[in-house]
């Protein structure tokens, strides 16, 4: 299905920018997707650090629904965006889009997802988020994050 209209995110910083290289193919030559999910996961802790600096952990991630290929050589960006803070976990939105290099350097939306990461103590239990100095003010302004 590729009904989906979304608006490249103009102007915002992405978590993770990175060339697809040969090394992340599939045998169809086409980039594996769990190299994608992987990225994914990378980019919602990156994210999640912003607001805990202690250790996290991927809990879930919703479902993920790849609506376009990705080729060796694509420029492939994921932006963040947190979506919700709770005692110990912290939600996440990605989304990934990819610029052709071969072509025309049109950017393409691929998929997006919501993971969720969980702050863990040294016994891998859950502990409350500790709310990283450096980023509350991110917080302040807006509903988002609220605990
Ligand atoms: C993450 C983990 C520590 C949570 O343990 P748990 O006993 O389920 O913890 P709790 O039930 O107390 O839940 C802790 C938080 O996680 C959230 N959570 C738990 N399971 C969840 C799920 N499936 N989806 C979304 N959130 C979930 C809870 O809502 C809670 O959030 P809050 O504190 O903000 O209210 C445990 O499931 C674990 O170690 N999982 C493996 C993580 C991992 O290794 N990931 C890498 C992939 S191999």
């Amino acid at each position: 299905m590729k009904s989906h209209q979304k608006t490249f995110p103009e102007g915002e910083v992405p978590s993770i920018c990175q060339v697809m290289m040969p090394r992340d193919t599939n045998a169809l030559g086409t980039i594996f997707g769990g190299v994608i999910l992987s990225q994914i996961d990378l980019a919602a802790a990156i994210e999640a650090h912003k607001h805990h600096p202690g250790k996290l952990v991927t809990v879930a991630m919703d479902k993920v629904e790849f609506v376009e290929p990705v080729f060796v050589g694509d420029l492939v960006s994921l932006f963040t965006r947190t979506v919700s803070i709770g005692r110990s976990s912290i939600k996440v939105g990605v989304s990934v889009w990819s610029q052709r290099r071969f072509g025309s350097m049109e950017r393409i939306y691929v998929t997006e997802a919501e993971a969720t990461l969980v702050a863990v103590d040294d016994d891998f239990k859950p502990t409350p988020i500790q709310r990283s100095c450096e980023y509350f003010a991110y917080d302040s302004d807006s509903s988002q994050g609220k605990a």
